[in-house]
């Protein structure tokens, strides 16, 4: 099946597409890397508007789009629908598919069936899978090998964030900040072209940068990562609550939805629409014959 069908033009047609040389140049030359989620065409239109350089379709989609309250049920069969949709909406920035939970954790042969149907039916161009663990690693070394980028994701990782204690920041102890040390050095040697820092002290990633040759893009890691990621709808405030301490909103999308909703319910109910520049007309001469028939 194709994906590229639908692609659309740039918003600025002088842009270049984002490729992975590109953005190795961009960390060089110490340009900060913009990422943003996206999961459907409007929102990757967003994306391709703002100027970003990089697009997850994240597994992130299970909850603020599907409306689950962690990630562990989206199922790959969702992701690839979320991602041809966001495919549609960019031309520039490079378009990475999350791997959900269970798509890939079973045998280097699962990862890469799965990453291939991310690459060709939803048109990603690298996928993302989180952990820095033995099992992890060895699945991005071997997606890898059969030609697909890798974005590895380590600190805090939402599939597995029972086992790590819950939803909050890692790397708090020497020992843990260690691990993940150790972890983003496998990911990058198993041949990851960026890694995902996640909720990781600041501190502690001023330590590792320094040790790392790939770009390292942070989501509540602090302001030393080569650039940052957010999930569309917590910069937006397409959500109820603030979300995580790192996420800055620019706007509160939700609040507006609501009022826009409530307003039409409300003109609905006391008809005031539609009005006449909401209706279609009849020339009056067709009108009084399909009067006279009826009638
Ligand atoms: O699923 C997601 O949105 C992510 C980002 C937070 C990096 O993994």
């Amino acid at each position: 099946m194709s994906s590229h069908t639908h692609v659309q033009a740039p918003s600025d047609p002088g842009r270049l597409p984002m490729t992975l040389p590109l953005l190795a140049e961009k960390k060089r030359l110490g340009e900060p890397i913009v990422m943003v989620t996206a999961y459907d065409y409007p929102s990757a239109r967003s994306a391709e508007a703002a100027g970003v350089d990089l697009v997850l379709v994240g597994d992130s989609a299970a909850t603020t789009v599907l409306g689950y309250s962690s990630t562990t049920p989206v199922e790959l069969g969702d992701m690839l629908v979320l991602a041809r949709a966001a495919r549609r909406g960019l031309q520039t920035p490079l378009l990475i598919g999350d791997m959900p939970f269970g798509s890939y954790e079973v045998s280097d042969e699962q990862a890469i069936t799965n990453a291939m149907r991310m690459v060709k039916e939803a048109g990603c161009e690298a996928v993302k899978l989180e952990g820095g663990g033995v099992g992890s690693v060895s699945r991005a070394r071997a997606i890898v090998a059969a030609g697909i980028p890798v974005m590895g994701h380590v600190g805090l990782t939402p599939q597995t964030a029972t086992a790590l204690g819950g939803w909050k920041a890692q790397g708090r102890t020497a020992t843990a900040a260690a691990q993940i040390a150790a972890e983003a050095l496998a990911l990058q040697e198993a041949g990851c072209f960026a890694l995902v820092f996640e909720a990781i002290p600041s501190a502690v990633t001023e330590e590792l940068m320094p040790t790392i040759e790939i770009p390292v893009i942070g989501i509540g890691a602090g302001p030393a990562t080569d650039g940052q990621v957010l999930v569309f709808h917590d910069l937006l405030g397409i959500r109820d609550g603030l979300g995580a301490r790192f996420v800055k909103r620019y706007a509160n999308l939700q609040e507006e939805m609501n009022a826009g909703v409530a307003a039409y319910t409300e003109d609905v109910r006391t008809r005031r629409y539609p009005g006449p520049e909401h209706t279609y007309s009849i020339d009056p001469s067709e009108l009084a014959e399909l009067h006279a028939r009826l009638n």
